[in-house]
């Protein structure tokens, strides 16, 4: 039915994100048409770099008020390093949206498109197709620790890995209902309890306990040494990869670069008890290299849209929308120059609005 009304806060940011943005929505008004539901875009100017010249700031004070109340947010990238230093114009935008907005989930499909040449030889599309869930608030990126005797012999610095049991539990959670609803109901386990042999065999335990609620779901665990070898390997073993904060953040730069590009890749920063907005944004960053020439990729761009309008419950807008991207990365002529190809970010764009119309 038509009353269906999505409310999504847009937010290019800076570089390409004002490129790819522009296409990502275009696509999305075209899976409204299509299947029939409503999208209310509000546009924001701020977490970029033009705001933070006018503002001294990345965010307004009450930017709480202005999107925490969306259904979810639309995100281009952040960063222009010429201007701002990196750590600030992160730090101060999506970095926050991920802690204020609880988004424990990070989550990245990795599947080899297409048109897209892996680095792996001899794979072909339908061999690798598998998403990693992050841990994104806790584990080894805590802020628990310190340095004593600064500048000394006797210099010593100690960080502490932070796992709870709620923490824990509830990615497991997302990740393990992830695998049941996929065809092949299977789940992988990142772990190091040998080596690290306090934090990871609880993270073991609590995967042993949560898989007895999901008695369909097979699982196996690796060592995150090996597993990271297995990527490279054997990308076809695997169905869900779920994984502590640094384990996952390294997994979820190795599984989509078995893939091919930057260019396509997307990712969701997820709140899956839908308490705050979650964020979807193209893994790529402001690509200030190529800003202005209108030749990025805006795939990575309008497949985040295809994880947003899922996230949303508009399952098979996204399952359509997926299939536009793959129909199109098959015509040579409709890639971008990351691929070879002669398209601008516009034409492709528009090719997969057509595709998906
Ligand atoms: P980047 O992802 O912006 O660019 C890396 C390389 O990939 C560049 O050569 C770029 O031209 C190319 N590339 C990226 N996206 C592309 C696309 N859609 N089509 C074609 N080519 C593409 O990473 P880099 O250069 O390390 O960072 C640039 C800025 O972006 C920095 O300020 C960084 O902090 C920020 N950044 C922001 C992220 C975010 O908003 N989530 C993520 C990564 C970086
Ligand atoms: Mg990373």
């Amino acid at each position: 039915s038509t009353n269906r009304v999505h409310r999504i806060a847009v937010i290019p940011g800076d570089g390409i994100g004002k490129e790819v943005v522009p296409e990502g929505v275009r696509v999305l008004e075209a899976a409204a048409k299509k299947f029939g539901f409503k999208l209310q875009l509000d546009n924001f100017d701020f977490a970029s770099c033009d705001y933070y010249e006018k503002h001294g700031r990345m965010l307004p004070e009450d930017w709480k008020d202005q999107i925490g109340k969306h259904d979810a947010i639309f995100f281009g990238a952040v960063g222009m390093p010429d201007k701002v230093p990196d750590h600030i114009s992160l730090w101060g935008s999506l970095i926050l949206f991920r802690r204020e907005f609880d988004q424990y989930v990070n989550l990245r499909p990795v599947r080899l498109m297409p048109g897209v040449p892996s680095p792996l030889a001899g794979r072909e599309p339908g061999d690798i197709d598998f998403w990693v869930v992050r841990e994104n608030t806790e584990g080894e990126y805590s802020a628990i620790g310190g340095r004593m005797f600064a500048g000394t012999e006797r210099e010593v610095v100690v960080q502490e890995t932070v796992m709870s049991r709620v923490g824990v539990d509830r990615v497991l959670k997302f990740a393990f209902e992830l695998a049941q609803s996929t065809p092949k109901k299977h789940l992988t386990s990142a772990t190091k309890s040998n080596g690290i042999a306090i934090t990871m065999p609880y993270w073991d335990e609590r995967v042993k306990e949560m898989a007895k609620s999901y008695p369909d779901v097979k699982w196996n665990q690796f060592h995150i040494d090996i597993l990271t070898a297995h990527f490279v390997m054997n990308p076809d073993k695997f169905n869900v990869v779920v994984a502590s904060n640094l384990f996952g953040d390294i997994l979820s730069d190795l599984g989509p670069a078995c893939t091919g590009t930057i260019g396509i890749a997307p990712s969701g920063n997820i709140n899956p008890e839908r308490k705050y907005p979650s964020v979807f944004e193209p893994v790529h960053g402001s690509a200030p290299d190529i800003y202005g020439q209108g030749i990025a990729n805006p795939i990575g761009q309008i497949w985040s849209g295809a994880m947003m309008l899922e996230h949303l419950g508009e399952s098979e807008a996204a399952k359509a929308i997926v299939t536009a991207i793959e129909k199109v990365l098959a015509e040579p002529k409709l890639r971008t120059r990351d691929l070879k190809g002669p398209a601008n970010t516009v034409e492709c764009g528009k090719a997969i609005a057509e595709a998906l119309a």
